[in-house]
């Protein structure tokens, strides 16, 4: 039973508005914060925001505040609740939009998470024990450090958003985010011995003035060596997330370094990619809404590397369905935000695991200090978290709790599970 529950209304890691939410029962009381993202898919849960530009240019959570404050704490508290998917599924009634708009998905998801904290704490586990899918057993995922950035989130002249680097040889947890330090601290070497600024992306990566995108993969492929690590799948192998939406032209066509490509040349110049680096994964190569282009890449690579949908499929079980029926990617990017409650959340996870799609948990690039997303990663088992650069408050946030639970839970095994993939690495 749940006896208080109260929003505020706090800052992001950009410095923009967020809700935190906290929620009681007796004696036990729980917390969450709300990430945001900027390079948003179209079919998202709706952010609510106060669109009031005295305040915040108009970002204000207020109104979402608000409703947390009257609406979901009438609905939620004092009466007897059998768990969390019916709660979930009663605010979302409450909420009564398709997109959570009336509410806000901001408000809806704070709630989720934060009585999920307090349902695992009443049951006296840890967080990620207690965050488990049918067949999913926890393990300690790797992680994928996005020490490079550029798009939407560094505004310099490189399109594609995201280089990540993945240990995925490392032995153990904290092997890989000793890895992961030590390539970020040899980027940023080799990055000042180029004469490149290393001003830092939202995302806590390296933001240098480069513009295509096989330069930024070769100084990564560089920083890798300096750090004294083999590139690939037996050592440290680059993951990227392109987020395409964001460069495709309103003609249909994508613009990379002031290049105008087709679907098929843009597919093609990934193919190149994947032959010169050691790339094991791309997210958003192709735009959202680029269903033909997305079936080309998933034909011409997706059985060598993982291809993971982030803008198509928003977390959502019904498109990531859709998605698998259609030939589209091999994995799903997993953002507890984009699609609104905790419960939805790990139903388009059983979903991946249906359909034998990957799956990578997401933070946001407007994160908090909140932590939630490194026990989802451990407890469903999926193997893969991505929470930006291995610096950053908001982003080693994610790392140390992973730390955390590793020191707590030595008997989880770190890596990707074989049995959960369709893609045969090597
Ligand atoms: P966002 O980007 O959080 O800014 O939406 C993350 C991503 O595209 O994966
Ligand atoms: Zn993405």
């Amino acid at each position: 039973q749940i006896t208080d529950l109260r929003a505020r209304e706090i800052l992001d890691s950009r410095g923009r508005p967020t809700l935190a939410v906290a929620v009681s029962s007796g004696s036990r009381h729980a917390t969450a914060t709300v990430p945001s993202g900027a390079s948003t898919g179209r079919n998202e849960a709706c952010e609510r925001r106060d669109g009031d530009p005295a305040r915040y240019g108009g970002a204000g959570v207020l109104g979402a505040v608000e409703s947390v404050n009257t609406e979901v704490r009438h609905l939620l508290i004092a009466r007897h609740w059998t768990g969390l998917a019916e709660i979930d599924l009663a605010m979302v009634e409450l909420d009564g939009t398709a997109d959570r708009s009336r509410l806000g998905a901001n408000a809806i998801v704070g709630v989720s998470m934060a009585v999920a904290r307090l349902l695992a704490d009443a049951e006296k586990v840890p967080l990620w024990s207690w965050l488990h899918v049918p067949g999913g057993r926890p393990r300690l995922p790797v992680p994928h450090f996005n020490v490079l950035n550029g798009g939407a989130h560094a505004r310099t002249g490189l399109d594609f958003q995201e280089f990540m680097i993945a240990p995925l040889a490392a032995a153990s947890l904290p092997e890989a985010i000793r890895t992961g330090a030590e390539v970020y601290a040899a980027l940023q070497a080799l990055l000042t011995e180029r004469g490149y600024t290393v001003g830092l992306g939202d995302e806590g990566g390296f933001a240098p003035d480069v513009t295509r995108p096989e330069d930024a993969l070769q100084l990564l492929l560089r920083a890798i060596e300096d750090a004294g690590y083999p590139a690939g799948q037996d050592g440290i192998a680059i993951a990227l997330d392109p987020a395409a939406s964001q460069f495709r032209q309103a003609d249909g066509t994508y613009l990379v370094n002031g290049r105008r490509h087709s679907s098929s040349d843009l597919v093609q110049r990934y193919v190149e990619m994947v032959r010169d680096f050691p790339i094991w994964s791309i997210e958003d190569g192709m735009a959202e809404d680029d269903l033909a282009g997305w079936r080309e890449l998933t034909a011409e690579l997706g059985d060598r590397i993982q291809l993971v949908g982030d803008d198509n499929f928003v977390t959502n079980p019904a498109r990531i369905a859709r998605g698998a029926g259609l030939g589209v990617a091999n994995a799903a990017l997993i953002k507890l935000n984009q699609v609104g409650t905790v419960t939805e959340t790990l139903e388009a996870i059983e979903i991946c695991r249906e359909h034998r799609y990957g799956q990578m948990i997401s933070h946001r690039s407007g994160e908090t200090t909140d932590d939630f997303i490194a026990d989802l990663a451990v407890g469903t088992g999926c193997g893969q978290l991505k929470a930006g650069a291995p610096a950053r408050g908001e982003r080693v946030a994610k790392y140390n709790r992973l730390l955390e639970i590793a020191a707590d839970a030595p008997e989880l095994p770190y890596g990707i599970p074989e049995t959960a993939f369709t893609v045969r690495l090597g």
